[in-house]
């Protein structure tokens, strides 16, 4: 979000504070895992809320057999207010349960976004090395002296947990680091860093992102800065990640540093950078100061990744909000605001003399695939102009799409899939061969009319080879577009008014060969 909308909306937050002092109601809503989560353009294997309003994934940690996922969350109403973090806890990543709320705003603050840790050594000395504490680290963000026009609204405190999350208890020291005059200083992220035996932390400050060191949480020495002269600055930076991924194939670490901006997406509004280089634990050095981004969709933003996944398992976990502050307080959903994208893989390979940041869908995502359902397209069709695919009443609203595309020897001028219902409403994924790049076509998706700023076609530029691969999960409202096992993403929202019942596929100019389409339905999780 950008200033003036914080400034605005937590005026109008503290209003609604003070005009209902008796505080929020549905605070300690548990949610419920056997409602059927049917309503319109509810997704259907995408972790959503119980109801009400949603945004960044927060305080990302595996502990003792369970992923949990916080969230920014405002229980009383369907658009941003004063800030919470609601929490879910998965086993597999794909199914959730919801939890009662873990953090609620306080005389300092609401509660921003931020990440959390499990204390191993018992630095803080919160719990034991026997009972290490989960420790969350986020933002204070005071409306009060926003009413005031003060510069000093964002601190970073912490809170900390010794049953396994089910309950908090916020440090009596905060804020442990108090604002230091940027008016944006927010979104802690927080590792353990072998090389130095320290805790790093790493937070936006308004058009860059500051590097702390800790020994026990409480106490953080600033060390550096990064990015005022680096990577894209149409708006401002947020939710940054700072972690290490080797390099496929090789015993290579590169530091990957993730900087979420809004506006100045790479397609308007939100979107997630990254860099690549070097970090010693006091400062990070950039490979390159040119922004690469993580996702060329519009609906990927404030992504982070888990942390103390297990060793033996060694996944870099990413998992983003699938929205954008463009439009996300308007879009057409009543119960609920936003949901999440699917988890994903962060791999790190080198591809033409180039470091590529891939993310790929989680391998558990297998676990929710229909194979009842599989649908396979054997023989090689040759595709000149448009072919409507037996799809075998296929829900299309709540399927994967894994189709594999041969090009001839001359490019076709595009070439494409179309999903369509019985009104005409459509998505269409193409590939311009003059443009070189990826299209998602929105414009005739359904139900734009709730902003001005939701139609259009997002581009992604891309070089193919002679073989295409496509992997895209479509839910009730979502497509997650994966080219060549995730070289290249694309996530977009829709809201078609009719699911989608044809799936085309298009080559202008030339033909294509689709030599194999593989496709499923997915199962509810909930
Ligand atoms: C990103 C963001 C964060 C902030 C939170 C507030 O979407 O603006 O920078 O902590 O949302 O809800």
């Amino acid at each position: 979000m950008n200033h003036n909308n914080f400034n605005f909306l937590a005026i109008i937050a503290l209003f609604f504070a003070v005009a209902c002092s008796s505080g929020p109601q549905k605070t300690d809503d548990t949610g419920d895992a056997t409602k059927p989560y049917t309503e319109k353009y509810r997704p259907q294997f995408h972790f959503s809320p119980d109801s009400a309003w949603m945004n960044d994934p927060n305080g990302m940690v595996y502990y003792d057999g369970e992923y949990h996922l916080f969230y920014q969350y405002y229980p009383d109403s369907t658009i941003w207010g004063p800030m919470h973090w609601g929490h879910a806890i998965s086993t597999d990543l794909v199914h959730w349960q919801h939890m009662p709320i873990a953090l609620y705003p306080d005389s300092l603050g609401f509660i921003f976004s931020g990440s959390a840790v499990v204390d191993w050594n018992n630095t803080t000395g919160f719990g034991s090395v026997g009972n290490p504490p989960l420790v969350a680290i986020f933002t204070y963000h005071d409306p009060k002296i926003v009413e005031t026009g003060g510069v000093d609204v964002e601190s970073q405190a912490i809170a900390y947990s010794l049953d396994k999350g089910r309950s908090w208890t916020k440090y009596e020291g905060n804020p442990v680091i108090p604002n230091d005059g940027n008016r944006d200083f927010r979104d802690p992220n927080v590792i353990w860093n072998e090389e130095i035996q320290q805790w790093n932390l790493v937070l936006s400050a308004y058009d860059h992102v500051q590097i702390y060191t800790s020994d026990d949480l409480k106490s953080w020495k600033y060390e550096s800065d990064f990015g005022i002269d680096a990577g894209t600055h149409d708006g401002v930076w947020e939710c940054p990640d700072l972690f290490p991924l080797q390099v496929e194939g090789t015993n290579e670490t590169k530091w990957v540093l993730i900087v979420n901006i809004n506006p100045g997406g790479p397609n308007g509004g939100s979107g997630t950078q990254y860099f690549l280089g070097d970090f010693n634990g006091y400062e990070f050095t950039a490979d390159s100061k040119e922004t690469k981004w993580v996702d060329w969709g519009r609906d990927n933003y404030a992504g982070v990744t888990w942390s103390d996944v297990p060793q033996e398992d060694g996944r870099r976990i990413f998992l983003g909000w699938m929205s954008n502050w463009a439009y996300a307080n308007v879009v057409p959903t009543e119960e609920w605001r936003s949901a999440m994208t699917l988890p994903r893989t962060l791999s790190l390979v080198k591809k033409n003399d180039q470091y590529v940041l891939k993310s790929t869908p989680v391998k558990e995502t297998e676990l929710i695939a229909d194979n009842s359902t599989t649908v396979k397209i054997d023989e090689v069709l040759k595709i000149s102009g448009v072919r409507e695919l037996d799809i075998q009443g296929l829900t299309l609203n709540q399927s994967r799409l894994s189709l594999e595309l041969e090009i001839g020897e001359t490019l076709p001028e595009s070439f494409g899939i179309l999903l369509e219902n019985e009104l005409g409403e459509n998505v269409t994924l193409s590939y311009s061969a003059s443009a070189e790049q990826f299209q998602f076509d929105r414009t005739q998706s359904g139900d734009m009319s709730f902003s001005d700023k939701f139609s259009g076609i997002s581009v992604a530029p891309y070089k193919i080879g002679a073989t295409v691969k496509l992997e895209i999960f479509v839910d009730a409202a979502s497509a997650e577009v994966f080219v060549d096992g995730g070289d290249l993403v694309m996530t977009e929202i829709f809201f078609n008014s009719q699911p989608f019942s044809k799936l085309k596929v298009f080559a202008e100019g030339q033909p294509i060969t689709l030599t194999s389409a593989k496709m499923a339905n997915i199962n509810s999780i909930w």
